[in-house]
């Protein structure tokens, strides 16, 4: 039984009976960030970790992981043990995502690992490293370099495989007695099971999505409780880095023991129309108590300021009764037409309007909880002619895939990192991600809700069969239904979210009928929690009429609708050869919308230009055609393709080609950790339009000129400076929103040329190279458009810092984003600099890592010196917190005079959530 303080009595009797208002103060609903203060753990080698297993692994035989990203995954594993696992413990923690109470699992008696010394709560951690998370144990490295490593460059040769523990002590005061406390970890990779006071209360094997854990069961109030988190994070189980450690942000809820449940809204739009929409909402309230309640819900609606916190009232649901039985969860609907509502689209034809729904659960005018919805109101159609409608308007799709880690910050989430991701992509012209191929952190949603992308969620990267010998394929039969209704229910009521994607590239898309049958089981599970929404599966080698193909409601193909491997220079490649596959699923599928959902795979180091340049517009990429295996470089003239890709200007014209194709998603947006295809030696990826550091590629410019058509650019390539190649060919190529340029050197016209159909550059491929000046004039529609000019630059004489903000919060999470640059004396930025750059710091801030973007560069993220590449190197540096004092940054490099560039670190710096 609750007991109430006196005041509160009194309050409630007197709202009783003054009128219908209810008492504010006591919504019991507090959700805490405890991602402070951690102690941290991890053991040096496999043979010292403990025997606490999730579960036994398949020997692994083959470690190799510089296969080819389209190579047929293999047979599914089943290993067979009589070693004790905890599986049995965990599994539990996903019951409340099993459909079928028959295959909810029953919690096992007994307590495996609570005599172990490390989850006890006298346990002396002091010696342990402290930390605050989010936290990515394996960014800092070392990288392994080399061949036959434990971490190969699949996996960005990073130490992210090993078992780690994570210990806090958390208060429970004397007030929370009688309240459900629960522990909300939004990602841990992986296999993480906790532990409370010695207790082992549950755990979750897949590293990407977000679960909770109630503590109440365990937990001594008042007074301290110690938790301890095992993560086990396999060797040879991702095709990219995964990062290790509990990567995402981790909150303590407190509530009423009736509450709402856990992502326990559903907010579904119909009838959307700028006149009016209705809006439909069902809330689902947990019971924890053993008796039967009587509670009233009620739901309010605000309209949201984008960029501001303000709200302002706009609707009530009608007041629900409802009748709760002990320990049991009932679900709620209610429904309202709102007038002229301010509908949520992507720009920069429509805006991200959003709204807040507040829900409060009543008891005797008593509010025991109170929670928020963000959610945003649109319609969506996928149309097998029109492709993507958004409100009625056809919105072509101008998509990137993007892996989750921020780059140098490794996998640790971070705001302001991703933002910065979000906004470049931005200012491509980019309005849509697909997120590869995982769920991704719960924030990155907020973000793509204010700034108006569309998303495309993706569950797995596998089903049974395996892509690596360690992957998410082991827990796939045990877990896909709590995995998949997890994301789902984690994501639903973001209007961002357009489809739901259960797969990657998937083996069972050879396996006949039987793959056919994962495929329509998953698809049912998609559609029972959510009927708003279409499901997919990205496919690189179904056919129209393999089984499989019918099992999804939106065509989503990789790479083979522009066909694989089937243009004359990729002719003598072996692997899945198709022709251009958009007609034959358009023909078998009349009805059903096609995306491209991963296109391209084309490849650069950024600033690396090598000679000869292809004549064709697109090849794969070889040792002595665009790529150069001795240094690791890829051309960035931009033609050069991973063997099963195609470069953007065949994606392009293919698209164009086919227009009912609702457009597409290039892989990749920002370059990656791991799959440093085709140079296994190196860390990171070379597919992205900006690379690992944030700089861009000239692949950029490509997509910008078609994504951004009003937007005046013109960009020239490559660089001007070539001491070697006086008097040689070195081919010009342009990039422009305009239809026609005319390039000078040295003052003289090279001559104007205009971009035919099917045509996305412009190139003079037989410019003798003189130093000096390459001027480009561009035009559109006759009319003059856009300039752009790059000049030889003279000796390195100066250096020179630039901060992405020149104001940043001193919240001690806030980023500062510092370019380096290599200047010639008159100011001119030399694009082959390749200097050694030291960063130093005055004031509250850290350098937290150091990059350049060059795939190849071993050196640790957490190094203050780096070498530019291409010019430039990027220090990040992290305000201090509280501390409101300008942060002074230092590069120095041997020869040049030192820079020092100011930052303010301010309390009311640009907030989080809020648009700049
Ligand atoms: C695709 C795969 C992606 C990535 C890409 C580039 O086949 O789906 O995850 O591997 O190739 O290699």
């Amino acid at each position: 039984m609750l007991k109430l303080p006196g005041y509160l009595v009194a309050l409630i009797l007197l709202s009783s009976i003054s009128c219908k208002q209810e008492d504010t103060q006591n919504a019991a609903r507090e959700r805490i960030s405890i991602n402070d203060d951690w102690r941290f753990m991890k053991y040096q080698s496999s043979d010292e970790s403990d025997s606490l297993i999730y579960d036994v692994r398949p020997e692994v035989t083959d470690t190799q992981d510089d296969k080819a990203a389209d190579s047929k995954p293999t047979e599914a594993i089943e290993v067979s043990t009589n070693m004790a696992v905890l599986k049995p413990w965990i599994l539990p923690t996903g019951n409340e995502f099993i459909s079928d109470p028959s295959k909810k699992s029953v919690r096992p008696d007994g307590n495996p690992g609570g005599t172990y010394p490390l989850v006890q709560r006298d346990y002396d951690d002091h010696t342990w490293e402290l930390i605050d998370l989010p936290h990515d144990w394996a960014i800092q490295g070392p990288f392994f370099e080399g061949w036959n490593t434990p971490v190969g460059g699949g996996m960005g040769r990073l130490p992210s495989p090993g078992v780690a523990w994570y210990r806090k002590t958390i208060e429970i005061p004397k007030e929370d007695e009688g309240k459900s406390i629960f522990l909300d970890v939004d990602g841990a990779m992986s296999y993480a099971m906790v532990w409370v006071n010695g207790h082992l209360a549950g755990g979750w094997p897949y590293g990407y999505s977000s679960w909770r854990i109630n503590l109440t069961p365990y937990l001594e109030i008042g007074g301290d409780n110690q938790l301890a988190i095992r993560l086990d994070n396999p060797p040879n189980s991702s095709r990219w880095y995964p990062g290790g450690g509990i990567y995402r942000n981790v909150w303590l809820v407190k509530t009423d023991p009736i509450h709402v449940a856990h992502w326990g809204t559903f907010i579904k739009t119909n009838n959307v129309s700028s006149k009016s929409a209705e809006i439909s909402l069902t809330v689902d309230i947990s019971n924890n108590s053993d008796a039967s309640h009587d509670v009233e819900v009620v739901t309010s609606i605000y309209a949201l300021e984008n960029g501001t916190s303000e709200r302002s009232f706009v609707k009530k649901f009608d007041r629900k009764t409802l009748v709760l039985s002990p320990n049991a969860r009932h679900s709620v609907e209610s429904s309202v037409i709102l007038e002229n509502p301010k509908l949520w689209g992507p720009p920069p034809s429509q805006k991200p309007n959003l709204y807040l729904a507040v829900t409060q659960v009543i008891r005797d005018h008593k509010i025991l909880d109170e929670y928020e919805t963000q959610f945003g109101i649109r319609s969506i159609e996928f149309d097998a002619n029109r492709g993507l409608i958004v409100n009625g308007e056809p919105v072509y799709i101008k998509g990137v895939n993007q892996h989750h880690d921020l780059g140098a910050l490794g996998a640790a989430w971070n705001d302001r990192a991703a933002e910065r991701q979000l906004e470049m992509l931005k200012e491509l012209g980019c309005n849509a991600i697909r997120i590869a191929h995982n769920p991704p952190a719960p924030e990155l949603l907020d973000m793509t809700d204010r700034m108006g992308f569309l998303v495309v969620d993706e569950l797995y990267d596998c089903w049974e069969r395996k892509k690596t010998p360690l992957d998410f394929h082991l827990i796939f039969p045990e877990w896909h239904e709590q995995d998949l209704r997890a994301m789902i229910r984690r994501d639903k009521n973001h209007p961002s979210v357009i489809l739901w994607s259960t797969g990657n590239e998937v083996g069972e898309q050879y396996t006949d009928e039987a793959g056919a049958r994962v495929a329509a089981k998953l698809r049912a599970i998609a559609n029972d929690e959510d009927p708003t929404r279409p499901t997919s599966a990205s496919f690189n080698y179904a056919k129209p009429d393999m089984p499989i193909t019918a099992e999804v409601e939106v065509i989503n193909l990789n790479y083979q609708g522009e066909g694989i491997r089937n243009a004359p220079a990729y002719a003598h490649l072996k692997g899945i050869n198709t022709p251009p596959l958009y007609p034959k699923f358009h023909d078998k599928f009349p009805d059903k919308m096609i995306i491209s959902s991963e296109n391209s795979a084309a490849l650069s180091s950024r600033g690396t230009y090598l000679f000869p340049v292809v004549d064709g517009i697109s090849a794969p990429i070889s040792d002595s055609v665009g790529g150069d295996p001795a240094q690791g470089y890829v051309s960035a003239y931009e033609l050069h393709t991973a063997n099963f890709g195609s470069s953007a200007d065949k994606v392009f014209s293919s698209l164009d080609m086919h227009p009912y194709v609702a457009g597409g998603f290039v892989w990749s947006g920002w370059d990656y950790l791991g799959e440093p295809t085709p140079y296994y030696l190196s860390r990171s990826s070379y597919f992205g339009l900006i690379d690992l550091a944030g700089f861009k590629k000239d692949r950029f410019y490509l997509y910008q000129a078609r994504w951004r058509p009003d937007f005046p650019m013109v960009h020239i390539l490559p660089h001007w400076n070539w001491p070697d190649r006086i008097g040689k060919i070195t081919p010009v190529h342009i990039f422009t929103s305009g239809d026609e340029v005319e390039l000078f050197l040295n003052g003289k016209s090279l001559g104007r040329k205009k971009k035919k159909p099917f045509e996305y550059r412009l190139r003079w491929d037989d410019v003798i190279y003189e130093p000096g000046t390459l001027k480009a004039i561009a035009y559109k529609e006759g009319k003059e458009w856009s300039e752009d000019m790059i000049k030889t630059t003279g000796a390195p004489a100066k250096l020179k810092l630039m901060a992405d903000r020149s104001v940043i919060n001193s919240d001690g999470k806030d980023l500062a984003f510092i370019t380096a640059l290599i200047l010639d004396e008159n100011n001119l930025e030399i694009p082959n600099a390749a200097h050694s750059v030291s960063f130093t710091i005055e004031g509250p801030g850290n350098i937290l890592a150091t990059d350049n973007g060059d795939p190849t560069d071993l050196t640790s993220f957490s190094s203050p010196t780096r070498k530019t590449f291409s010019g430039k190197a990027l220090a990040i540096i992290q305000s201090q917190k509280g501390q409101a004092v300008p942060i002074r940054i230092t590069a120095t490099s041997p020869g040049l005079d030192p820079y020092t560039l100011t930052i303010e670190s301010a309390k009311d710096g640009p907030l989080k959530g809020v648009n700049k």
